[in-house]
């Protein structure tokens, strides 16, 4: 029969309830492991047969006879371990990256849970090495001592690199093929009710959104009918939406556009660049958070782009058909260069250049 010690069994126990609290100290696999060593080394074993049916009434009661020796050698053995890891520090620790998620929904409410874990921790590691702290847990500790750097974390989070006419393959698609087609369709109705509706999904400071209304404005222009144009820009980042709602962007951010388009759609302000109106008053600036909002009903296009990198299989298939039920039927959706239709969504869209990633919804036959 085969005998263990239940000391074991208890300590463990003890110590992840002890862990759960403490934010000051290593909390790693190896620590942990090395804790429970050094605090069994100082305990009394107490070997049971496995197979005793009483084995947890027996638990129960060394638990309650031995409690505060068991407690005062685990607090010894995390003070000698865990305050001071031999272990060289940043290898921090499943169990202390998961308490850092939880803090964050709960202090403020925003859940990364169905983002991809490996880019969180590549995110938040920027942060950490920003603040000099090498483990979530002493970053835990700078988010509940600086509340402040709770802007600081969401920034990179949701990092919002974005840039006018990005990829400019796909653009040119839109430009030649895409956006002529919606408005052939649109001249097919009935003059009052034409309008091109486009929701620009994870717009960032409105580049993208941007884009698209300098390239319908100049399409437009050349149209004898008149075609309405409202393009709805949403983002999770309020700064960000700030930022695209001003329609002003410095040097940096325009120095990748033709200079015809800067001549022609942006007005020099001091080292700054401003959206010309009549392009500006296509783009409405809205505040939505993809996982948890409604989506924009009835639009004929979908962009959405560089948005899905951040998130698991999951939410991104859920995501793809939020944007199908979003388009009308023979609507367009184009993703970003690196993104890929998931599951269900392949019967439902059709496409129009796989390579640039761009599709059309479809209603599949019964
Ligand atoms: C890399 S930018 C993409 C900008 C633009 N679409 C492009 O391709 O240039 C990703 C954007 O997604 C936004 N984002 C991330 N999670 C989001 C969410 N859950 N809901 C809405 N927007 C989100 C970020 O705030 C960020 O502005």
């Amino acid at each position: 029969m085969q005998a263990r010690n239940i000391m074991e069994d208890i300590v463990k126990k003890y110590l992840d309830e002890m862990l759960a609290l403490r934010f000051d100290i290593c909390t790693c696999e190896i620590c942990r492991q090395n804790v429970i060593a050094y605090a069994l080394s100082r305990l009394p074993a107490k070997y049971v047969t496995t197979d005793s049916g009483a084995i947890h009434t027996i638990i129960e009661q060394v638990r309650v006879e031995q409690s505060s020796l068991i407690l005062k050698e685990l607090m010894k053995a995390i003070n000698v371990i865990a305050k001071k890891p031999r272990h060289k520090e940043g290898q921090d620790r499943d169990q202390a990256y998961k308490l850092l998620m939880e803090q964050i929904k709960a202090d403020r409410g925003a859940d990364f849970s169905h983002y991809r874990d490996k880019v969180l921790k590549r995110r938040i590691a920027l942060r950490m090495r920003a603040r000099n702290v090498n483990s979530y847990s002493k970053y835990l500790q700078v988010l509940i001592h600086s509340p402040e750097e709770y802007e600081k974390l969401f920034e990179v989070l949701t990092i919002n690199v974005s840039s006018f006419f990005r990829d400019h393959a796909v653009w040119d698609k839109l430009r030649t093929q895409i956006l002529p087609e919606l408005i052939a369709r649109k001249k097919q109705q009935e003059a009052g009710i034409r309008k091109i509706r486009v929701w620009s999904a994870g717009c960032s400071h409105g580049e993208e959104p941007y884009s698209l209304a300098i390239m319908l404005y100049e399409l437009l222009e050349k149209e004898e009918v008149e075609i309405n144009v409202e393009i709805i820009a949403t983002d999770i980042d309020k700064d960000c939406l700030a930022k695209g709602k001003s329609g002003r962007y410095d040097q940096m951010s325009v120095k990748d556009l033709k200079p015809q388009y800067l001549r022609r759609f942006f007005i020099p302000i001091k080292d700054e660049f401003q959206i010309v109106p009549h392009v500006q008053e296509f783009v409405h600036f809205k505040e939505l958070n993809l996982i948890h909002d409604p989506g924009i009903m009835g639009v004929d296009m979908v962009i959405c782009r560089n948005v899905f990198i951040y998130f698991n299989r999951s939410l991104q298939e859920y995501l793809i058909m939020k944007f199908h039920g979003a388009l009308i039927q023979d609507g367009f959706f184009v993703m970003g260069n690196s993104e890929n239709l998931m599951g269900e969504a392949r019967q439902v869209f059709k496409n129009v250049d796989i390579l640039l990633k761009i599709y059309k919804k479809i209603i599949p036959e019964p």
